[in-house]
């Protein structure tokens, strides 16, 4: 019982606090982006002053979403692995699937409007994150929410046809995004000058 009544207690202690934390929040808001810290009530907008990664290193952003998606794709191996055989490694499963849920909720803080940099012309462009992001910003990131809830389902399910299920359904959502979002891949064209290449001086000789 006491227990229980503790429970209520902080629960209570934890809605205060975020009832606290929502009007700062919104207060904050209203003076411009001035947080809680040393510059609070002071700060501009992003722009000026440490920390508005977007604007200072625009490039490291853009790195470090490429570096998240590319250790997402690893980490789906095993879950991508359900659609074609069964079983697997319950606990890795479940492991790698939170830590794509939590990859996932972080997605959308890396597309500051300064990384819309994507150039058509480039073979290889800085980012092939299309400016339709920004053009519809709220789809986007709602698609990153429907993809980390897809992923902690994923973390969740039990048994096998519900895992097969949640792994279909964690890879459509990426798929879902990058339809939208992502430059279409292009076969490499070919060139008037392969046609003059000798295919039988570079094969091995049988
Ligand atoms: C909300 C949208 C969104 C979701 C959800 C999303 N991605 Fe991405 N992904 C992108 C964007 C945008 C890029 C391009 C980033 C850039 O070039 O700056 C990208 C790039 C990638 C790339 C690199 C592609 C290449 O050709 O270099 C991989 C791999 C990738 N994502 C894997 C995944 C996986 C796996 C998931 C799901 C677990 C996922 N993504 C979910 C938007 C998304």
């Amino acid at each position: 019982m006491i227990g229980y009544y503790k429970g209520i207690h902080s629960m209570k202690r934890t809605l205060v606090a975020e009832v606290l934390l929502v009007a700062v929040v919104s207060l904050s808001a209203c003076s411009g982006g001035a947080g809680t810290g040393t510059n609070a009530g002071t700060a501009p907008g992003p722009g000026s002053g440490a920390g508005w990664t977007g604007v200072t290193n625009p490039k490291d952003v853009i790195a470090a979403r490429l570096r998240l998606m590319e250790q997402m794709e690893k980490l789906m191996l095993p879950i991508d692995m359900l659609q074609v055989q069964d079983g697997g490694d319950t606990a890795v499963l479940s492991a790698n699937a939170a830590a794509v849920a939590a990859m996932l909720q972080a997605v959308p803080h890396l597309f500051p409007p300064t990384t819309d940099l994507y150039d058509p012309k480039m073979d290889t462009p800085a980012t092939i994150a299309l400016p339709a992001i920004w053009k519809d910003f709220a789809s986007f990131y709602n698609l990153a929410d429907a993809a980390a809830k897809s992923a902690g389902n994923m973390a969740a399910a039990e048994g096998k046809d519900a895992q097969r299920t949640a792994s279909a359904q964690l890879r459509g959502s990426c798929d879902a995004c990058h339809v939208l979002f992502l430059r279409k891949y292009e076969k490499p064209k070919a060139k008037a000058s392969d046609a003059d290449f000798d295919f039988d001086a570079a094969l091995p000789s049988k």
